[in-house]
């Protein structure tokens, strides 16, 4: 980490166990989502961080968004969640859009005045995502929005959308993708998930019913939306990476400090060789998942995506936050598995890391195919 990065954390550190960690509990418990939060961290530079500074972003890395979402995570990964997809939507535009899309759209949420999301997922289309059936018909001055779009991440509280939808034939050749704002005409908000985890991040179904959208709400052009969320995806994947290694290490610190003070048969149960093994692999794997998380933002940055490490990264650590999680309830034991202590939070929060963006089984998918292709060339 350099000076400028260990200056971030340690600013999020302040921030997020002053301001943050003490509603978790309860913010859980309620699934109670506080906009005042993500506004204040906004104001602090954490919400449009990789953007550039002419439309209100930070100018900085990936490596360095990396550091300050594992920070947020160690306290709240549905915080930390908001922001990465928030930071996803800001992403697609800035590098899809033109300029009119720019101005208009990023300056509100670089500043974390408002949420942005990515509605991609249908009940049809989860893991096949080319096989959406959301329709944007061409009309006069613009596109009719029709369909459902399920398990949307911050639905109903963002404000700005990038919603996939059909303007040509089957496949991912037909996709285009729009810019579409909260309160427009015809779209409006559907079931809003009951879930294990994530419980202050809300996700929900959006609805198009003859919503209208013009043209200068489409990205790039007809037929290139597939793209633009695949290509958002290579980077959001990376930003899940990092959750999960914030997830894990929280986990693991929890499970330290327990065991050193928790006694068993007259002595700490740290001093157990079988839960020190447990606790060095959980180090370890930690350690590896961050830094293979570390080496696919040096790639992005670099301006070298490399869309096999990216999915190494968010594989292994979300993997890694499932696991790290359960053994850490595991050596709590009883009290772990109550909310007395945050670990059972962590470990519910965790299991969605490994299907969002996603499943872990997409990313093999992904990897298996890059490697198909090195090795026939
Ligand atoms: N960047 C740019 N273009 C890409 C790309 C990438 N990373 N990946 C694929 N493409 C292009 C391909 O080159 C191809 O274009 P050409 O025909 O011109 O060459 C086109 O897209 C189609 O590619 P594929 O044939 O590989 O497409 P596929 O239908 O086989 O799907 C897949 C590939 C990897 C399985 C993909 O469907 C996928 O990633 N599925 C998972 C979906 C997913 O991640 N959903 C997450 C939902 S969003 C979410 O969870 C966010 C949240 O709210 C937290």
């Amino acid at each position: 980490m350099n000076e400028m990065q260990q200056e971030i954390v340690a600013g999020l550190n302040r921030y997020r166990m002053d301001k943050i960690e003490p509603l978790m509990e309860h913010d859980d418990q309620e699934c109670k989502f506080r906009m005042e939060l993500f506004n204040e961290m906004g104001e602090l530079g954490f919400t449009g961080m990789t953007i550039p500074e002419e439309y209100g972003g930070a100018g900085l890395s990936y490596e360095d968004f990396c550091y300050a979402l594992e920070e947020i995570s160690k306290s709240s990964i549905s915080y930390a969640v908001t922001i990465s997809v928030s930071s996803m939507t800001q992403a697609i535009i800035n590098a899809f859009g033109n300029d009119d899309q720019k101005k208009k759209y990023l300056p509100d949420l670089t500043s974390g005045k408002g949420i942005g999301a990515f509605a991609l997922s249908e009940s049809g289309s989860g893991s096949d995502a080319a096989a959406l059936k959301t329709t944007a018909k061409k009309v006069d001055g613009g596109y009719i929005l029709n369909g459902t779009k399920l398990w949307i991440t911050s639905g109903g509280i963002a404000k700005t959308y990038i919603v996939m939808a059909r303007t040509g034939v089957e496949g991912a050749k037909g996709i285009s993708a729009f810019i579409v704002q909260d309160g427009t005409e015809g779209f409006s908000y559907g079931k809003k998930e009951s879930k294990m985890g994530w419980n202050i991040s809300p996700t929900r179904e959006l609805v198009f019913e003859n919503c209208f959208v013009p043209d200068s709400d489409l990205l790039k052009e007809e037929g290139f939306g597939f793209k633009v969320a695949m290509s958002a995806l290579d980077r959001g994947r990376i930003t899940i990476g990092a959750i999960g290694v914030g997830c894990a290490q929280r986990a693991l610190d929890e499970a330290v400090k327990y065991s050193l003070e928790r006694k068993q048969f007259k002595q700490e149960i740290f001093k157990f060789q079988g839960l020190q093994f447990m606790m060095a692999d959980m180090a370890t794997e930690v350690e590896a998942s961050r830094l293979l998380v570390h080496s696919a933002a040096q790639s992005f940055d670099a301006g070298t995506p490399n869309q096999t490490v990216a999915s190494m990264a968010k594989m292994k650590a979300t993997d890694t936050a499932m696991k790290v999680t359960t053994d850490a309830v595991q050596i709590l034991g009883g009290v772990g598995y109550t909310k007395e202590y945050p670990v059972e939070r962590f470990m519910r929060d965790a299991k969605v890391l490994q299907i969002v963006e996603g499943t872990n089984q997409i990313q093999k998918v992904v990897i298996a195919r890059q490697l198909k292709k090195k090795y026939e060339n």
